[in-house]
């Protein structure tokens, strides 16, 4: 089951005010990655991460324009955009991670961005061009326009922006992040990744007018995050709110936000002079068919290092301390840095060569649908499910298609209709291990790993492809069926 709640944020914003709403529907993942602050290291704190699928540790404009996927749904747009991930700090000591709404069955959710024109003369954010919102180290409330930019509402409680983290119970929590759009015109970074922008001289922070410093007036970035709270409620203890983000912040004065541009700049351009017009829905007049929410879902990124960061944890990972201020934090010393693995082969996925061993090969993550499955013809399911034990019973059946689901599922079919299809470019949401095989990747929900018989020369291509590495992308390509 899939939700959308992000046009009911568009309501908030009023009427006179032009924008609109990039709608990030999923996440790549979430990994203690920041190619801004920490390039080509693990991170410091775990960031719940969003847009194309071209990031990595280390990233370039480049890199961003090459992503085949966005978890974001306008399709000009491969920029990412991240925020630190929620905890919540139990009674016990364990950290829970808190989901954000759309975070269910497998299904990771989303964010909702903004671009908001405040000002005359807005220009697009240009080729390279990145920035950060909010102080990591922060842990008190300021009045400055920096301070008033992050904030948070108690959703379902009162309407009011809190400063830090809501100290009530509330259903879900909506973090607010608003980045500086006055741009010194010149640099596309600068050593704090802050520098080069600022918020307005006068007026308030999400509008007003530039000082002579930053003269260049951009669009007025806002991110929102929800975070489900609501089953949280009972395990509330002591005199605390018992949140806590993954740097440690339980104030919520630490909250930050990432931009990395990855906008074709003349339709960003685009989208400014169509939806100056405030007239509602201009995202469809601006970029045309937009990415439809089940592909968003789809664009996902093998994990670069492996470390538990959702669940119930011993720490936050990064060996950050939770921290309440008012003091600044500073970061952790001494805290063993994790392995990075960027290498994403087939192997490092989970996907299983089996073109020599039986003659099938991998053709991609499809999609499944309970109750009108993608491949119907015989089925087994267990706790001890691993692609060979899927593979062999489909080719006892004479079957050309083997699928492995939700982790102990195996279904077998002839063919696999065009909708069901793997998404050329994009890895999908297969990311679930194999019940009988923690190596082995068996599908996700509603994401079926894919098998083909070899029989008619349908691997050749596969078996050529075999002598050298694959990428990811390359991976997902051979994928699809029509290749
Ligand atoms: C601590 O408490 C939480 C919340 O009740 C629970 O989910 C978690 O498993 C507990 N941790 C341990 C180590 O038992
Ligand atoms: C990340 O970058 C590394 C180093 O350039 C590269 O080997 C790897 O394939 C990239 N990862 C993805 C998922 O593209």
């Amino acid at each position: 089951m899939r939700i959308t709640l992000f046009s009911l944020a568009a309501a908030l914003v009023a009427p006179a005010e032009s924008f609109f709403v990039v709608q990030c529907y999923s996440r790549l993942f979430d990994q203690r990655a920041d190619p801004v602050v920490s390039p080509g290291i693990a991170a410091g704190h775990v960031h719940t991460i969003s847009g194309g699928n071209g990031f990595n540790v280390t990233m370039d404009f480049a890199k961003a324009r090459s992503s085949k996927c966005s978890t974001c749904n306008i399709k000009q747009d491969l920029s990412n955009y991240w925020n630190p991930k929620l905890y919540f700090k139990a009674q016990n000591g364990s950290f829970l991670s808190v989901p954000i709404i759309g975070d269910q069955g497998g299904d990771l959710g989303g964010m909702a961005i903004y671009y908001l024109f405040r000002g005359d003369k807005l220009r697009p954010f240009p080729p390279g061009f990145r920035m950060l919102a909010g102080d990591s180290s922060k842990r008190k409330e300021t009045d400055d326009f920096a301070g008033r930019a992050v904030s948070f509402k108690c959703v379902g409680v009162d309407a009011t922006d809190h400063k830090g983290l809501p100290k009530t119970k509330c259903n879900q929590i909506r973090a607010q992040v608003t980045f500086p759009s006055c741009w010194d015109g010149k640099n596309v970074d600068s050593a704090d990744h802050k520098s080069h922008v600022v918020y307005p001289a006068t007026g308030n922070y999400d509008g007003g007018t530039c000082p002579s410093s930053h003269p260049v007036q951009l669009i007025t970035l806002f991110y929102e995050v929800y975070y489900d709270t609501k089953g949280f409620k009972n395990l509330w203890y002591g005199d605390k709110q018992p949140f806590v983000f993954s740097n440690g912040d339980a104030t919520g004065y630490g909250y930050h936000g990432d931009f990395v541009n990855g906008w074709d700049e003349a339709s960003l351009q685009k989208g400014i002079t169509t939806c100056s017009d405030g007239k509602a829905d201009c995202e469809k007049r601006a970029f045309g068919t937009l990415r439809e929410q089940g592909e968003a879902q789809a664009c996902k990124l093998p994990s670069m290092i492996d470390e538990k960061v959702s669940g119930v944890l011993p720490a936050l990972p990064g060996c950050n301390p939770v921290t309440y201020g008012p003091a600044p934090t500073t970061q952790q010393a001494n805290c063993a840095a994790p392995k990075l693995n960027l290498k994403a082969s087939p192997a490092a996925m989970g996907y299983v060569d089996l073109t020599k061993s039986k003659g099938f090969k991998y053709i991609g993550c499809g999609k499944d649908i309970a109750g009108q499955r993608t491949l119907n013809t015989a089925q087994i399911s267990g706790n001890d499910m691993t692609v060979e034990k899927c593979v062999d019973f489909c080719k006892s059946k004479n079957l050309a298609y083997a699928g492995l689901e939700y982790s102990g599922e195996c279904y077998c079919g002839n063919n696999v209709a065009a909708d069901r299809a793997p998404i050329s470019g994009s890895v999908g949401n297969c990311l679930m291990k194999c019940s009988g095989n923690t190596n082995q990747v068996c599908g996700g929900a509603g994401a079926i790993s894919l098998y083909q018989s070899c029989k008619g020369g349908a691997c050749s291509n596969a078996v050529k492809r075999e002598s050298r590495r694959l990428s990811a992308l390359e991976l997902a390509n051979a994928g699809s069926v029509d290749a």
